[in-house]
């Protein structure tokens, strides 16, 4: 296992949920892994007032219940928040950063770091000039005397003006090999084995293209609502929230050609090249490709559930929406006409991630189906979440008579490995990012062009207020229009459910 260099995480915005349900927890689990370097510090930094004392045991207080549980232990946790410190600083005044680069200094000095920064931006995306902006000023992000990364939350951007402007801000005060935008998506284990299953074996590859493939689904449907984050999410909505970033970041996973090797440069340009053949799509056919949803109010068994618009914080008749379903198509040689579903939104049946690879059928068919209906065909079904793993379909001869076919299932699950952690996606970002490896962050280009895609998108709904928002009651699929984007090639969505190898209408909530 290679172990880091000593260094010090500096979390901008650390009295936040973030650095206590995800960051400092994902340090936690490394440090029980032994996959930190011997000395570090963690260095919250925020406008709150608040001691050394106060911010460890803060912090220590989130640890039970947002690491991995078979890490736990309270004098690990004990020893580990020891290495926790906190400075507050109003972070958009350039005059606190000389007291923040002096506390650095002395932080670098105890632990011997040689000035290994990672900077942690856990704050509004606004700030993020800023905060570059008053480090840079005092010196704190030149890698004169060690190295000095920065890691951004999303979203990166509200749209394709903001996020290049955003970009080329950045650029004036850090090199772009400084900069890892995150993704948490890349950062989760079953999205990595997407990769891995493309191009560790040679089963699939050669199928992997327009000859055999009909069409890619590609799902994440959560059973939350928005909660507690109304204020951004009713500006947002799940075009930006969950398309921009996270599936399109799948769909380049899953269309990719195969890199050269697997390092940053060979991967990201790979995806890059993805991002650019998506077929751009003109405002006017906005309405024909993308159908977008809201939920309403509705009562699955003694629960009631809120509409979208009687949540707390969100503005009275929002259009925002909650779900979204596309086509979409990758206009290059591999996938030339092999139509493309995303399809994400809030309060659904079930919490599911997942890719499903549909094959062609057979061209001619000699078996009958059991039950005389639909052709075979092969479905390979990569789970992201829950219930992690692979499920290939296939057709079998029923025993008897006759040659009937009926389907089944083979699958492999994540916990049927006997060494079965699956590290949580912060923890494997930041370790990358600590040993400088940013292939699973994105390079500025992507995230420029994968707006590029959904500008269009964002404008159509902007100018043509009768582009409809279709409702769903919370609890269900999304709008019964969505259906219509695969009926009319006589596709249909999978309905998948909590457990891998079930899927229909009807499965375990
Ligand atoms: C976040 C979105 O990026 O991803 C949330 O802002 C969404 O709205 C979340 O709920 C989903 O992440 P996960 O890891 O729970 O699938």
């Amino acid at each position: 296992m290679q172990k880091p260099s000593r260094f010090i995480l500096v979390i901008f915005g650390a009295s936040g949920d973030l650095a206590w349900r995800k960051l400092i927890p994902a340090m936690f689990d490394l440090y029980r892994q032994d996959m930190l370097p011997q000395q570090f510090k963690i260095l919250g930094v925020g406008r709150k007032t608040m001691s050394d004392e106060e911010f460890r045991n803060k912090m220590a207080g989130g640890l039970p219940q947002f690491t991995s549980g078979e890490f736990y232990n309270p004098d690990a946790a004990d020893t580990f928040c020891k290495q926790l410190v906190y400075q507050s600083i109003d972070t958009g005044n350039p005059q606190d950063y000389t007291t923040l680069k002096s506390k650095l200094e002395m932080l670098s000095c105890e632990i011997d770091c040689r000035a290994n920064y990672l900077y942690y931006f856990a704050v509004p995306p606004v700030m993020y000039a800023t905060i570059a902006a008053n480090l840079y000023a005092v010196g704190l992000t030149s890698q004169e005397e060690g190295w000095k990364r920065v890691i951004l939350e999303k979203p990166f951007g509200h749209d394709l003006e903001s996020a290049v402007r955003l970009n080329s801000e950045l650029l004036h005060y850090f090199n772009e090999d400084q900069i890892y935008r995150i993704d948490h998506y890349l950062g989760k284990e079953t999205v990595q084995n997407i990769f891995v299953v493309r191009f560790s074996n040679s089963v699939f590859e050669p199928l992997w293209n327009r000859n055999y493939v009909e069409y890619v689904e590609i799902t994440s449907a959560e059973t939350l609502g928005v909660g507690s984050r109304a204020g951004y999410y009713d500006t947002a909505g799940a075009l930006r929230d969950m398309v921009q970033n996270h599936l399109l970041q799948i769909l380049g996973i899953v269309a990719m050609e195969p890199p050269v090797n697997s390092d940053a440069t060979s991967i990201r340009n790979e995806m890059v090249k993805v991002f650019q053949s998506l077929r751009y799509m003109p405002e006017e056919k906005v309405k024909d490709f993308v159908v977008r949803g809201q939920y309403t109010a509705s009562d699955t068994g003694s629960e009631h559930n809120k509409a979208y618009r009687e949540e707390d914080g969100i503005r009275p008749g929002s259009e925002t929406e909650t779900y979204l379903a596309m086509q979409c198509y990758i206009d290059n040689w591999r996938w030339s006409g092999v139509p493309f579903y995303i399809r994400t939104g809030k309060m659904m049946p079930a919490r599911v991630t997942e890719v499903v690879i549909h094959f062609k059928p057979n061209p001619h068919k000699i078996f009958a189906r059991k039950n005389e209906m639909d052709d075979v065909s092969n479905q390979l079904i990569i789970r992201i979440q829950p219930d992690e793993g692979l499920m290939l379909k296939l057709g079998i001869k029923v025993p008897g008579a006759g040659f009937k076919v009926d389907m089944v299932n083979m699958d492999f699950r994540y916990s049927s490995l006997e060494h079965n952690h699956i590290p949580q996606a912060y923890e494997r970002l930041l370790y990358d990012c600590m040993l400088g490896d940013a292939t699973l962050f994105q390079r500025g280009d992507a995230v420029e062009i994968t707006w590029q895609f959904v500008q269009p998108i964002l404008n159509a709904w902007e100018k043509d207020k009768t582009i409809p928002v279709y409702t769903y009651p919370a609890g269900t699929w999304g709008p019964k229009e969505s259906d219509r984007l695969l009926a009319e090639k006589g596709f249909e969505w999978r309905c998948p459910c909590k457990n891998l190898s079930d899927g229909g209408l009807y499965c375990e909530l």
